[in-house]
């Protein structure tokens, strides 16, 4: 076992806050961690953070998620959705489920939050990623908010997961009423 490698299983926990320093403590302080400044977009900060310290309490923060809850259209219906993102893990310790358990934590307490499916943004290549921890992608276009009243189609492919068993996403066009997250 390498020393990156730890026979504990990682524990899950919520975070006070999540600011540009803890990211930077998970994917060092490069302009474009998460591969997506091409497509030029704003977003929006996440609101409760979820991440795992290698060795447990008071060690190094090397996973995180975030959530916040958000406004869409599905068609004509106004609903809301859970937005998870800032998905992120730390290089050296990258390919040891640690995504797998955030994101669970993450959905966790999403089921405790009111809506009744997650969406998440992510570049293309991580799709299938995704769809090992339940995601599905939606095939439609999806519109979201951008400043100046500005709305764009999604550049990057928008995936949804239910959060309780009845639920069913609508094949209809979807609109987010916020910037994305
Ligand atoms: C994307 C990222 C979060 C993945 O973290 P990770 O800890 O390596 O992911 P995990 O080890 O938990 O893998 C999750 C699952 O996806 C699977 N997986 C990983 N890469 C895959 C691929 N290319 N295709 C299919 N499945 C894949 C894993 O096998 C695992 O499934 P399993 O638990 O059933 O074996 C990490 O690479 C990262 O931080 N990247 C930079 C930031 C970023 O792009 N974040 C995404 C924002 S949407």
């Amino acid at each position: 076992m390498s020393e990156n490698q730890s026979s504990v299983t990682p524990t899950v926990v919520r975070l006070p806050r999540y600011t540009k320093e803890e990211q930077a403590e998970i994917l060092g302080d490069g302009d474009d961690p998460f591969g997506v400044a091409a497509a030029g977009l704003t977003w929006l900060p996440k609101e409760e953070h979820f991440g795992i310290r290698h060795g447990g309490s008071g060690g190094r923060l090397v996973a995180h998620a975030g959530v916040l809850r958000l406004p869409v259209a599905i068609g004509a219906a106004e609903t809301e959705v859970v937005g998870v993102g800032g998905v992120a893990v730390a290089p050296d310790v990258r390919g040891q489920g640690l995504a797998r358990l955030v994101v669970a934590a993450a959905l966790d307490h999403a089921r405790t939050m009111g809506p009744r499916h997650a969406l998440l943004f992510c570049r293309p290549p991580l799709v299938p990623l995704y769809q090992r921890l339940g995601w599905r992608p939606l095939d439609q276009d999806v519109l979201v908010e951008q400043p100046g009243d500005r709305l764009v189609a999604m550049p990057l492919r928008t995936m949804v997961t239910p959060l309780d068993d009845d639920a069913h996403w609508p094949a209809e066009p979807v609109r987010l009423l916020s910037l994305p997250m």
